[in-house]
């Protein structure tokens, strides 16, 4: 925020994590326009190409490119060309869909794209991961107050240097990383593990149907890393991942304003086949128990 933006910035918000991203803005002193659909809905490229217009002066646009507490993704592709139209900058939070669903930063023209070790990677948390672009980094050059730690500038300048990084890294992190990625490319490269997120989403995605149980967002937007589920008439979403909490399955509680009315499952990380068919067999029993 602080590298790159003097004065305002459009936040899409379509969940917590979109909100944070605004908050992140107000917090660094950003004045921010706000484009928040109904909970459940993407965002769309018409809706922010009509903001856009009628608010040239803001200079990037903020997006949650898989929204977490939804479980909702956005259409990159359409947002991304609607900013360019535009002339804009886009920062894209990656955090929940970064190796898990195919991101062509470079092609698509994203500024500023980060995510985080911990999630579709499946290394343990205290690891960032970002790119910068061009345009980012000259924006950077100039920018006062920017503090030091995450001044672009100063991170490029030891990795011109062949130093690394200008801080002490989580190196038991980036070692995880690295073999993470060496297990990928050994499988078959990305497409094997993209491919792999979408039959581990879709296995839940139809027990969660043969329970009779639906999915939060608007239908052809759910996210393919972690399923919203909505909680059965008359039950919290709580209930349900204390029982199965109880049945030694981790699922995740609703988030935010769907606290109560969902929970949710990821399929992020290391995950056998074979504990998603033992999971949905417990939710199962669960729900019948209900
Ligand atoms: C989309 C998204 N953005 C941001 C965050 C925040 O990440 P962290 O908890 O590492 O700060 C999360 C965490 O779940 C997330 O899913």
């Amino acid at each position: 925020m602080r590298n790159c933006i003097r004065k305002k910035i459009l936040c899409c918000i379509n969940g917590s994590f979109g909100e944070r991203f605004a908050e992140v803005a107000e917090a660094n002193g950003v004045t921010v326009v706000k484009l928040a659909p109904p909970l459940g809905e993407p965002i769309s490229a018409e809706g922010l190409h009509d903001m856009l217009s009628k608010n040239p002066d803001v200079e990037a646009v903020a997006l949650t490119h898989n929204e977490t507490s939804v479980g909702l993704i956005n259409p990159l592709r359409e947002l991304v060309a609607a900013v360019k139209k535009h002339d804009k900058l886009i920062f894209v939070d990656a955090v929940s869909s970064m190796g898990g669903t195919e991101i062509q930063v470079d092609d698509l023209g994203i500024d500023v794209c980060f995510s985080s070790s911990q999630k579709c990677f499946g290394v343990p948390p205290g690891l960032g991961i970002g790119s910068v672009s061009e345009h980012a980094m000259t924006l950077s050059a100039t920018a006062v107050n920017k503090g030091w730690y995450f001044d672009f500038k100063v991170w490029e300048e030891d990795q011109k240097k062949g130093r690394g990084t200008p801080v002490t890294p989580a190196i038991p992190q980036i070692a995880g990383l690295n073999t993470a990625l060496k297990m990928i490319e050994r499988n078959g490269g990305r497409k094997w593990y993209f491919d792999l997120y979408k039959e581990r989403n879709q296995r839940i995605r139809n027990g969660i149907e043969r329970h009779g149980l639906s999915t939060f967002p608007r239908k052809g937007s759910e996210s393919p890393t972690v399923n919203c589920i909505n909680a059965p008439e008359g039950v919290e979403g709580g209930t349900i991942y204390e029982k199965m909490r109880e049945k030694g399955f981790e699922l995740a509680e609703g988030y935010g304003p769907l606290k109560k009315r969902t929970f949710r499952i990821g399929n992020m990380g290391y995950i056998e086949m074979g504990n998603i068919n033992l999971m949905l067999n417990a939710l199962g029993d669960v729900i019948s128990s209900l």
